[in-house]
Parts: C-alpha cells; structure tokens; sequence
C-alpha cells in the first residue's frame, strides 16, 4: 500500500509534493455512476492501488457509500485489502497460478476462469471449500477469455467439477470508448450469444457483467447486472471521445510549489540535451518533482503547469527530478503552489487534456505517480472498512 496523510480540510500544503486526493469526489462520481446504470450495480475496479490513489483509503470510503464488491487485476493486491481487514468480495481479473489458488479460495476471492486447465487447478487444490468463480469470455478483446467455440464443452465441465460456484460471467471491451460502435457492438453480440446459451445451465451465475468506463457512458445496452468502473471513478473520461453522459470531478490532484527562480538570457538552454532555448531573455521556475515522480519525459516542451490560475509551460527535458516551466516575467514567488493535473482553488487542468497532448491516456498518469509522492486524504476517509 501507498504510504498516505490524512489532513483535515482546507489545510494549507504549501513547500509539499503531494498527490491529494478528494474522498468526497470519489463518492460524488460513483453516486452519479451508480444512478445511470442501475438496476445494475457497480463494481469498483481498484487494481493498481486504485489507480494510484491508494486501494485502502479508496476502498474504506467506497464501503461507507454501499459499494460491496471491488475488483483488481493480481492476487496480491486481493491479499493487501484482506490483510487490512477488508472482507467483502474481490474479484480478481489475471489468471491465477496453481500455487495461488488455495489461498484465493480459502480468503473467498472471486477466480477469473478463461480455459478448462484453471478448472482443473483448482480441482488439484484440493480444498475443503468450494472456489467462487467468474467466467470471462473472450469477445475480441484478445487478452484473457475463453473461446467457447474452442471448448464447447467447458460449461459442462464447470458445472459438474463439484469444486466451483459459478457466481459471475464477464467479458471485456476493447473500444467501448471511441466514436466507432461497430467493434464494441460485434463484442456485445457475442457475449449476448453467449448469455444465452448458458441460461439453460443450472447454476448459471447470477452476475453477468460487461461495462468499463467507455460502455457505462455509452453503451447502456451493456450494463447486465453490473458495471466494472475504473478510471470515470476517479474522475476521467477514458479517452477524448468517449461520450459525457455522467459529470465527474477529478479525485486527484498533484501539486507541488516552486522551489527556484531563475533569471536566463536570450538563447540559453534548458535541461538535458538542450531540448529547449528561451526564444528571450525570461524567467524559469524549477519544480522539485520529475520523471520518477510521474511527471512523464513524454510531457518535455508539452506539458503545462498551473500557477496563480495561469497555465505555464515545461520547457527543457522533464529531469528524473526536476521539472522547469517558463514563467515569463509573471511575479511567481518561491512557494507558490503548482498544479500539475486536478483542481485549485485557483483552477483546473484536467489529466485526461494532458495525456492526450502527449499520446497517452489519463490512466497512465495516475498509475504513474510514485511512491515517492504523498498521498494526501480529504473528504470523509474512515479509518477502517
Ligand atoms: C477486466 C477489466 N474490467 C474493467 C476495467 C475498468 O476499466 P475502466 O477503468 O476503463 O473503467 C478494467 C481496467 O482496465 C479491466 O481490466
């Protein structure tokens, strides 16, 4: 787990780094998240310590809202939240290995099965207690699923293993986010075809589910019985095109201050391989955070900075950890707070604006931020779950 604060609101952070996070947006997101998709219910997705935000904090809030099952990608990241007393159902989406599934089945996990061989993984097991397992169906998105023209006979041989509860069928869209619905409907139809033929099971699971961000905002036709939200959660739309339909808040914000001011002449470099000169004589503020921070080399001559609610550009190679930002002749002192994606009182830059002037998505900015940066709670945050 991330190591995290917990300050109560309105505290100044001024000569910090920190990555705050807004407990109450995150309930605010889900809530609006939850009234566009119900009667279906939300799955929380916290994998990758919640995206960055820290799994612990994030789940304990989410239990405090109602929410009752979570979801993450790897059995340790299950293990954290059970050893710090989370007890509700986790779903884990990567394929387990044999040496794992007795400790997934003994602490109640949810097991993504996607071929017959994880049947019999945990039929070898040999535990006492039946596996909860949920099924994912490959439709297109050519990670991890069962083909089930491949094994026509696997819901059989689920059925009568004796070992497993089937409680879950899912499957997973590969561009439920972009404009072009003909890929994400060709998934849809494959999955329904699927639901379908595994209603005549007894002991067909209860929960069906498809949706990630992108088909929660655009694909209402995809909610089944629950919807598994990861990034509109925190407060992002998943891509530049992804449709609005729910407003959000950014749950992080990444701050830090100016630590330096420095006057340059006309044509002098900046940084690392001289990447940048300043087209004038001007003033170049150096931010104490870089690349082993989270700020990207990507965002080098593109990224942009909040100070005092005017935008400011990265000039120069983004350091490992250092960051420089031209600031004109603008009065910018040492100290001032610098927003590097999120919300200011001052403003907001919004990540997913950033990512996509640098190719990437705003998951990977998020995900990105270290260790070394605090995690700094407001909002309501209990202290257990
Ligand atoms: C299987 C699965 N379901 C749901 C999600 C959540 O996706 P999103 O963050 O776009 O909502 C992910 C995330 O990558 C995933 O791997």
């Amino acid at each position: 787990m991330l190591p995290g604060v917990c300050i109560p609101h309105g505290d100044e952070m001024s000569f910090t780094t920190c990555a705050h996070i807004n407990l109450d947006h995150l309930a605010d997101n889900i809530r609006a998240i939850g009234q566009k998709v119900k009667p279906a219910r939300v799955i929380p997705v916290v994998k990758a310590d919640a995206y960055g935000h820290g799994a612990l904090p994030v789940v304990r809030r989410l239990l405090q809202e109602g929410y009752d099952m979570f979801a993450v990608a790897h059995l340790k990241e299950a293990m954290e939240l059970r050893d710090s007393g989370i007890a509700r159902p986790i779903l884990i989406f990567g394929r387990l290995f044999p040496d794992e599934i007795p400790q997934a089945i003994q602490a109640g996990f949810r097991i993504t099965l996607a071929c017959r061989e994880d049947v019999d993984w945990i039929r070898q097991a040999g535990q006492d207690l039946p596996a909860y397992v949920h099924v994912n169906i490959e439709t297109g998105m050519g990670r991890i699923g069962l083909f089930v023209d491949q094994d026509p006979g696997f819901f059989d041989c689920l059925t009568r293993s004796g070992c497993c509860i089937w409680e879950g069928l899912y499957s997973h869209f590969a561009t439920a986010d972009e404009t072009d619905r003909t890929y994400a409907d060709l998934q849809l139809s494959r999955f329904q075809n699927v639901v379908s033929l595994i209603r005549k099971y007894p002991g067909a699971p209860r929960m069906i589910h498809m949706a990630n961000s992108g088909a929660v905002l655009g694909r209402p036709d995809s909610y089944f019985d629950a919807v598994r939200t990861g990034i509109l959660m925190y407060g992002h739309y998943p891509s530049a095109q992804a449709l609005r339909t729910i407003p959000v808040r950014q749950v992080m914000t990444l701050k830090t201050f100016v630590a330096h001011i420095r006057r340059i002449p006309e044509r002098y470099p900046v940084s690392y391989g001289r990447q940048w000169m300043s087209a004038k004589n001007t003033k170049i503020a150096v931010l104490p955070l870089g690349y082993a921070d989270g700020v990207c080399r990507r965002m080098t001559n593109t990224g942009q900075v909040l100070i005092q609610g005017r935008r400011y550009p990265m000039v120069g190679t983004i350091t490992m950890d250092h960051t420089m930002v031209d600031i004109g002749e603008d009065p910018v002192t040492v100290g001032d707070e610098v927003i590097l994606w999120g919300e200011s009182s001052h403003g907001t830059l919004q990540a997913g604006e950033l990512a996509e002037k640098i190719g990437t998505i705003p998951y990977e900015l998020t995900c990105g931020v270290s260790r070394r940066i605090r995690r700094v709670y407001t909002g309501d945050h209990p202290e257990s779950g």
